[in-house]
């Protein structure tokens, strides 16, 4: 070895930590390589003991968008005679948080974390040159590579493996390198399996290995049959990096063990693959579907694919004319309607949060009869599912507003007893079942349309709020509907809003709202199949994969809200990313996934 390598046998957790780095990097190159790139990183002056390939950074983009850190193992390291120290990183963009690193011209990052391979030297001090093996796969190949550009050059052999093209050999000298791609593009056609077996594996001293878990597993089994000693660098989600939030925690043979300190290196017969169980698919693999249908039916209207614009976001279904085609749309939700017309409310009404929206608009509207004789009727030559969303602050107002919409042509009636932004009536009608029931009741009593009723999150008991409204003849559920939160002025000490409390609705809600949905569609899934009725699911959806989770919790469509004010062709991307993942996964109709993610608990 042309240097000392640190490193142990056995994650070493009980110690006192070396000093490390913490604050920003300036991206010296970025490589962009069919796919991979290469990140080099410039750091102040060195802090503490050098890091070694094996062991990670977490890093961040700046600025980023996302939350958390990634965990990227060293691939290359190199202290510049001005004592700075340049970092390389081999990055797969394949989520946000790699994406941006991938395009970032600094970065925040803290580290070295975690283990590396041992020192071979300390292995097998009694011998002055031990054989080693080192394996990287695809992405994986980062650490071993990185260590490898640490040892005597003609030391050790080097087995590279990828799917396609070979990359992140550039610092290899090793007395024997095999490169073996899938595609037959770069190296030997083949997997590891193909160009590696047992009996090649005896004679080494020690083998290392990084790459995807179907490939360690063969490792491990290899040096297990050939009875070489065996360490494998394993991959885990990460928060912290530290050891704080258990968050990367697998199972071993010798317990449960942490990533990112008691590894990423661990000893192979300790490993138990799988290394985190995968969950119990919901849906049968097909082939692609050709033509998918993503219409679904609810209360007997059909809307040509699961995508409505959520009430309040889309204006009347022209606003947005100049730049989507409502009639693409599964269908559209009304402004809130209120019998006379409303002003709304004063002061600020919009405030941005970290990945949310807070509105207090008040339901401001033109008032039911308006509506009907200018707004509806451009509406409804929109050419999709026309709904109208019924708000009142009274069971009478409610009760007359639904029979003047009955009298109309819409499809539908979504009765909002979930609207955090108007003192009576409103939200207060969605909190408790007995009030719930009261609305339903005087607005079913009032019309024939199909109703649907919205529920709020802010209900203590969401479940029976919607037993509540099923129970007095609602024809569907949709929710749920903004949370109450609010904000505050630091400079003038006052709440931002006049009504205090407000609406939050963005990408901050998706998650709360999905569970929702999924506790009420199992609370559904509880009744007789012909008491069941459709659920309607909404709340940050912005994505056609979120959509795509709020149908497999068991919604039978969506609502797009917030995510058009970003985006105003949002809501065909998800159309057309629904249709596209129902191809590739041979998905014909949505009722194959629909509710797959309901499990018994
Ligand atoms: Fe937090 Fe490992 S990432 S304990």
């Amino acid at each position: 070895m042309t240097e000392h390598v640190h490193g142990t046998e056995r994650a070493c957790t009980a110690h006192k930590p070396a000093p490390a780095y913490c604050g920003e990097g300036i991206v010296t190159e970025t490589v962009h390589d069919r796919g991979i790139c290469r990140v080099s990183v410039l750091l102040r002056p060195a802090q503490g003991a050098l890091p070694v390939p094996g062991q990670f950074y977490m890093l961040r983009a700046r600025p980023s968008g996302v939350l958390l850190g990634r965990p990227i193992s060293l691939f290359f390291r190199e202290t510049r005679a001005d004592g700075t120290l340049v970092l390389s990183f081999l990055i797969l963009p394949k989520g946000t948080g790699t994406q941006e690193l991938c395009t970032a011209s600094a970065v925040t990052l803290f580290g070295p974390l975690g283990n590396s391979f041992p020192d071979p030297r300390g292995l097998f001090p009694d011998k002055p040159q031990p054989r080693l093996l080192l394996i990287g796969g695809g992405i994986g190949i980062a650490p071993p590579a990185g260590f490898a550009a640490l040892l005597a050059p003609q030391t050790y052999d080097f087995y590279a493996c990828f799917k396609a093209h070979a990359y992140g050999t550039e610092h290899l000298r090793a007395q024997k390198l095999v490169i073996a791609a899938e595609d037959g593009s770069s190296g030997v056609k083949g997997m590891l399996s193909d160009v590696l077996c047992t009996d090649d594996v005896r004679g080494y001293d020690a083998v290392y290995a990084c790459g995807p878990e179907p490939m360690l597993e063969y490792v491990q089994r290899i040096c297990r049959e050939s009875g070489v000693p065996c360490w494998l660098s394993v991959e885990s989600r990460m928060a912290c990096g530290t050891g704080a939030c258990l968050g990367c925690t697998i199972r071993t043979a010798e317990g449960s063990r942490r990533v990112c300190t008691d590894g990423p290196v661990f000893p192979a017969h300790t490993l138990v693959f799988p290394l985190q169980q995968a969950a119990a698919r919901g849906y049968e693999l097909h082939e692609p579907a050709e033509n998918p249908d993503l219409s679904v039916t609810i209360a007997g209207v059909r809307f040509a694919n699961p995508v409505i614009a959520a009430s309040g976001t889309f204006g009347y279904g022209t606003e947005y004319g100049a730049f989507i085609d409502a009639a693409r749309l599964g269908g559209i939700c009304s402004k809130g309607l209120t019998l006379h017309p409303r002003t709304g409310s004063t002061g600020i009404r919009l405030h941005e949060t970290p990945a949310g929206l807070i509105n207090s608009i008040g339901l401001e509207n033109p008032g039911i009869p308006h509506f009907i004789a200018h707004e509806l009727p451009p509406m409804l030559e929109t050419g999709t599912v026309v709904i109208a969303n019924l708000s009142g602050s009274s069971l009478e107002e409610y009760a007359e507003g639904a029979r003047l919409l009955d009298d109309t042509a819409v499809s539908m009636i979504e009765l909002n007893i979930s609207c955090p932004n108007v003192k009576a009536g409103g939200m207060a009608f969605g909190l408790a079942p007995e009030a719930a029931a009261q609305a339903v009741r005087a607005v079913r009593r009032a019309t024939a349309k199909p109703l649907i009723v919205k529920l709020s999150p802010n209900a203590p008991d969401l479940c029976a709020v919607a037993r509540a409204a099923l129970g007095e003849g609602a024809d569907a559920l949709s929710l749920v509907n903004t949370f109450q939160a609010m904000a505050i002025d630091i400079e003038s000490g006052r709440p931002v809003f006049d009504n205090i409390r407000a609406g939050l609705s963005g990408p901050a809600v998706m998650p709360i709202a999905l569970r929702m949905v999924y506790d009420v569609v199992q609370m559904m899934n509880t009744l007789a199949p012909k008491d069941r009725i459709p659920v309607i699911g909404l709340g940050g959806i912005g994505t056609w994969q979120d959509a795509i989770a709020f149908i497999m919790a068991g919604a039978h469509a969506v609502q797009v809200g917030a995510a058009t004010f970003a985006n105003p062709r949002c809501m065909t991307d998800i159309i057309e990313g629904i249709a596209s993942f129902m191809k590739r996964r041979g998905i014909e109709t949505l009722d194959r996934i629909r509710g797959c993610a309901q499990r018994t608990e």
